[in-house]
Parts: structure tokens; C-alpha cells; sequence
């Protein structure tokens, strides 16, 4: 077994790069008092287009990393690694790691709300090639909620438009515009769009233009916040883990200076970020 710093920690969330800050915004104003550790794996997104093999691993050193770095809990805050990776390492990684440790996705408590946001019973999901080729949106909703209809579109290039700075440019929208009509053309009947990729959100303005009027656009962040407080309520074993001083740190595999840029922009905060370095360690 490997040894991890035992004190509690912050809890960890990762993403491939930017993206999950919008899950970070919301968890932290649901639950300010605990201490976060983020790490955004900004110089090998994005993962979207990647191999499940691939996305595995980085997402096995990232949450090698967070644990080295003291964290007890780990949040995936992105969907395509919760949709490729989660499971491998929660059943395969972790018992022989750390059983104590725990890692979670944001998928399942997204398609757990799902029910509350749709009055037509037929939703869309925009969410990177590797999610939607998962298929996993369509299948947790289906266990939860046998009569809702999803539909699914990829969205190569998105992520990468956020990753590039690239959120507010005319050629953002022209993307923007084809993949959304693309989805209310598989099924016009759709009232809800549900943002199953964390960088999205950071496209709104752009995508709330091209939404046909009357449909919901529905960011996770809150879904995937409201969840883990009642997971750290329902686990006071891990809970204690988790230090409460209300702090947040970042690291970053690309360069400091061009994640404090980003995230600035992102969070409209100042942050004080560190450069590491992944690898397979184990
Ligand atoms: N933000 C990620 C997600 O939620 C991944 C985007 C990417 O790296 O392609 O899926």
C-alpha cells in the first residue's frame, strides 16, 4: 500500500484544465468553511477527444497527486474523466492505494436533479466526444428516470475554445450555433440543456444566444455542490478528513503565469497558483 500524508487535508478537485473552476465557484459558495486543493491539467487539455486508456491515466496521476498532497477526498470535477476513469479507479485503484481515500465524479449527482428541470420529459446533453461516446449520461438518467428521452451531442473544439481564451470570439458562437442546432434537431421537443462539460458554463453568454426560447440551460455546478454536502454529512468518517480553514490553492501542470491569466479572467479573482509536474508514478 502507499503512503499518503495521514493529517486531514483540503478536499482535491481536478480537471482537465479550467473547466472545473466552475464546479470549484459553486462548491465553495455552498461550502466556504473547508479548505480546496485544485489542480487543472492545463498542459495536456483537452481530454475530450482522447482515448479511454489515456484519460485513465492522467486522471489516476492527478488523483495520485491530490492525495500526495494531502487530500482525503477527491472531486473529478470533469465529466469526461468521471465518464472514463471514475469507475476503474474507485473499484480497481483505490482499495490497493488507500481504501480510506475517496474519489467521486459529477455525472450521477447531475443526472440525479435532472427530473427537476424538465416539464417535456426530453433533455440534451452537450458534453465532450468522450462523454457522449460513454454513453453515460444516457444510462445513469435511464436507471434514475425510465421515461425521460435523452439525446446527446458532442462538442469537439468547445473545451479547447475556453482552454484557448477564445470564449467571447466570433468563431466561438459560429461553434456554439452548429452544435446546439444540431441537438434540437435530433429532438425538437427538448426543454432542457443540460451542460455535462464543466468548461461550458464559461460559453454561456454565447450559448444562451443561440438556445431556441423557452429552453432551460442547466450548468451542474450547483447539482454537483448540493451532492457533496450531503455526502460529507453522510460521511463523518471522511468529513473529519477535511480540514475547515475556508482556503483554496491551485496547481496547475502548464505554466503559473498563464493559468493566474485564465483563472483570473474565470474567477474574477486574484489566485495563487503552483506549477507540477504528472506523471506515472506507480
Ligand atoms: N471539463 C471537462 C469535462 O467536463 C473536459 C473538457 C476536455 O478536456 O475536453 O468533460
Amino acid at each position: 500500500m502507499t503512503m499518503f500524508p495521514n493529517a486531514p487535508g483540503p478536499i482535491g478537485i481536478f480537471d482537465s484544465g479550467y473547466g472545473g473552476l466552475t464546479i470549484l465557484h459553486e462548491i465553495r459558495q455552498q461550502l466556504p468553511q473547508y479548505d480546496y486543493l485544485y489542480l487543472g491539467d492545463n498542459a495536456r487539455a483537452p481530454y475530450g477527444p482522447r482515448s479511454f486508456e489515456v484519460v485513465y491515466q492522467f486522471t489516476r496521476q492527478a488523483v495520485l497527486k491530490l492525495f500526495e498532497q494531502g487530500c482525503h477526498l477527491v472531486i473529478l470535477g470533469c465529466n469526461t474523466a468521471s465518464a472514463k476513469a471514475l469507475r476503474t479507479i474507485q473499484q480497481r485503484d483505490l482499495p490497493h492505494l488507500d481504501p480510506n481515500r475517496r474519489v467521486l465524479g459529477i455525472i450521477r449527482p447531475t443526472a440525479e436533479s435532472i427530473d427537476t428541470v424538465t416539464h417535456s420529459r426530453h433533455i440534451g446533453i452537450l458534453a465532450t466526444e468522450g462523454t457522449i461516446k460513454s454513453h453515460s449520461y444516457k444510462l445513469e438518467v435511464q436507471k434514475l428516470f425510465p421515461d425521460i428521452h435523452v439525446s446527446g451531442m458532442a462538442c469537439p473544439l468547445w473545451a479547447a475554445i475556453v482552454e484557448a481564451n477564445e470564449a467571447e470570439s466570433e468563431g466561438a458562437d459560429y461553434f456554439v450555433a452548429k452544435r446546439i442546432d444540431a441537438l434540437m434537431q435530433l429532438d425538437p421537443q427538448i426543454d432542457a440543456i443540460i451542460l455535462g462539460c464543466t468548461h461550458y458554463p464559461l460559453l454561456m453568454k454565447s450559448i444562451l444566444r443561440h438556445v431556441p426560447k423557452g429552453v432551460r440551460v442547466v450548468p451542474q455546478g450547483r447539482y454537483v455542490a448540493a451532492s457533496l454536502q450531503h455526502y460529507l454529512a453522510r460521511h463523518p468518517e471522511i468529513n473529519s478528513q477535511c480540514t475547515q480553514n475556508g482556503t483554496c490553492h491551485y496547481l496547475t501542470t502548464e505554466s503559473k503565469e498563464k493559468f493566474q491569466d485564465n483563472a483570473t479572467i474565470f474567477l474574477h479573482e486574484q489566485v495563487e497558483v503552483e506549477h507540477v509536474e504528472l506523471e506515472s508514478i506507480r
